[in-house]
């Protein structure tokens, strides 16, 4: 791994999404920021980013060059900037998570819940979206009707959608009640669950992402939550889930 270079408080603050360098920079002038627990005066102190924790206008804060989040997204919120009928997931994050221009990577649907990745980081976005690293989403689906064989064999087999003539198919399939399904997908077309769903002739009540790669829905991380991801998390996201 590349050794971390100090940097001075100022720009240590302002990569961290807490403002302009010159917002930055009055924030230490007015005595707001502790570094590693100590008050800090000087904006221009050079200061080794490795295991920095920082309180900053009394949040808590620990640096990371790059944010990497699972966020537990509840319903009725948009994966969006601008949203249309909903409050934004961007709401419930730290404001300096927007400051730094963080993005969802890949969008849920509004009433969908579970496992969202949020990060500023284009080059994970990109390699997390991309089809061709062929990385498994699970979803936990509630059907309105009973789920049948055939169903899960179609599912399996490919199905197509209205807006494309190339099936798509569940890479896994596994029943878990009479009307709910676990189902490993590795696309991310829109609404892709729901119309594999209505394409087999059911429809979908609850959507619920349990996990990406092999990377799991932390079950302590409640709704609405968020929590940074560690260097074997990430690792895990890109390892695809067996059984
Ligand atoms: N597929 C859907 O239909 N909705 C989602 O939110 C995610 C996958």
């Amino acid at each position: 791994m590349a050794k971390v270079k100090p940097l001075s408080l100022e720009k240590i603050l302002f990569s961290q999404g807490f403002g302009t360098r010159r917002y930055c920079n009055d924030l230490v002038y007015a005595e707001l920021v502790y570094v590693n627990g100590q008050l800090v005066t000087d904006p221009d102190l050079t200061i080794q980013t490795e295991a920095l924790n920082l309180r900053v206008d009394g949040q808590e804060w620990a640096y990371h060059e790059k944010a990497y989040i699972a966020f537990h997204k509840p319903p009725n919120y948009e994966c969006s900037h601008k949203t249309k009928h909903h409050p934004s997931v961007y709401g419930l994050l730290p404001s300096p998570f927007i400051e730094r221009g963080v993005q969802c990577v890949g969008r849920l649907d509004h009433d969908t819940t579970g496992l969202l990745l949020i990060s500023d980081d284009g080059q994970f976005i990109h390699q997390m979206t991309t089809p061709k690293k062929n990385i498994g989403k699970i979803y936990r689906i509630t059907t309105s009707e009973s789920i049948s064989q055939l169903q899960i064999k179609q599912l399996l087999e490919g199905v197509v959608l209205d807006d494309d003539p190339r099936p798509v198919n569940a890479k896994d399939c596994v029943q878990l009640e009479d009307r709910q399904i676990e189902m490993t997908i590795v696309e991310g077309r829109y609404h892709q669950v729901k119309r594999m769903i209505a394409a087999v002739g059911n429809h979908v009540l609850l959507l619920h992402r349990v996990m990406i790669g092999s990377y799991q829905l932390p079950s302590d991380l409640e709704e609405g939550k968020w929590r940074w991801l560690t260097v074997e998390d990430c690792a895990l996201l890109g390892k695809n889930h067996t059984k």
